[in-house]
């Protein structure tokens, strides 16, 4: 990858990370009232949410959506809102808007069209999408062994989100599909340790899923990691 930025420690990385996208939803909101920025769960977010959250900016002005969702009740332990909410509703971010992808609905398929016109109102180009990854390339919910990950990928599907089901992990999964991600101003890819990093490296290669964010020249995407 071209882009890169590299720091000793993730502390330094998810304070240098929530600096350039406070930055750059400030720049948003003064050019056009209003921002989005969209983030993923699992684990590594965690320390830059809780950064975010100290950075002074217009958070009313802000809206923060999910790139994917488990289909778990949102006070679940696995639930990616519920990660949301709780690192990043704080401090100066305390009243941000956050969108999330889990309905009242019985199932995922119920609930779909409605978080799709959630979706559908959220100001774009987004701000920023955050991707993590996991060890498996996958990234969003775009898992390899999904039986519509074509679909997912495929820039002529217009549709925002749709579901999956992972195959390889547990929960059906609400996610972005890759046009939406690519409906931003930049990505990040935000992923630590060295075993990741080398995944990623080899990710075109091997034909991961999150190959198709750097293999495509419509958002520009930037690598950010320590290890
Ligand atoms: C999810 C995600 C997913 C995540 C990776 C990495 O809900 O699982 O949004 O794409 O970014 O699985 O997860 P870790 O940060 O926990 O390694």
């Amino acid at each position: 990858m071209n882009n890169q930025r590299i720091y000793s420690d993730r502390e330094q990385l998810d304070r240098e990370l929530a600096a350039h996208i406070g930055d750059a939803l400030t720049d948003d909101i003064q050019k056009s009232g209003s921002a989005c920025l969209a983030v993923s769960g699992g684990n590594t977010p965690k320390g830059l949410l809780q950064c975010l959250s100290g950075r002074d900016l217009d958070w009313r002005n802000v809206s923060v959506v999910l790139v994917d969702e488990r289909w778990v009740d949102t006070q679940s332990a696995d639930s990616n809102e519920r990660l949301v909410r709780s690192h990043l509703l704080q401090n100066a971010a305390q009243d941000t808007f956050v969108v999330g992808f889990k309905t009242d609905h019985d199932c995922a398929e119920e609930g779909l069209k409605e978080v799709q016109q959630r979706v559908s109102l959220l100001k774009k180009p987004f701000t920023a999408v955050v991707l993590g990854m996991g060890d498996d390339g996958h990234t969003a919910s775009w898992f390899p062994k999904a039986q519509n990950l074509k679909e997912l990928l495929d820039l002529e599907n217009t549709d925002e989100v749709a579901i999956t089901d992972p195959v390889t992990a547990t929960h059906k999964r609400v996610t972005l599909t890759l046009s939406a991600v690519l409906n931003s101003r930049e990505i990040f890819i935000h992923i630590t340790g060295e075993k990741k990093r080398s995944i990623l490296e080899s990710a075109e290669e091997q034909r991961f899923p999150i190959a198709a964010v750097l293999t495509q020249s419509k958002t520009p995407v930037t690598l950010w990691w320590a290890p």
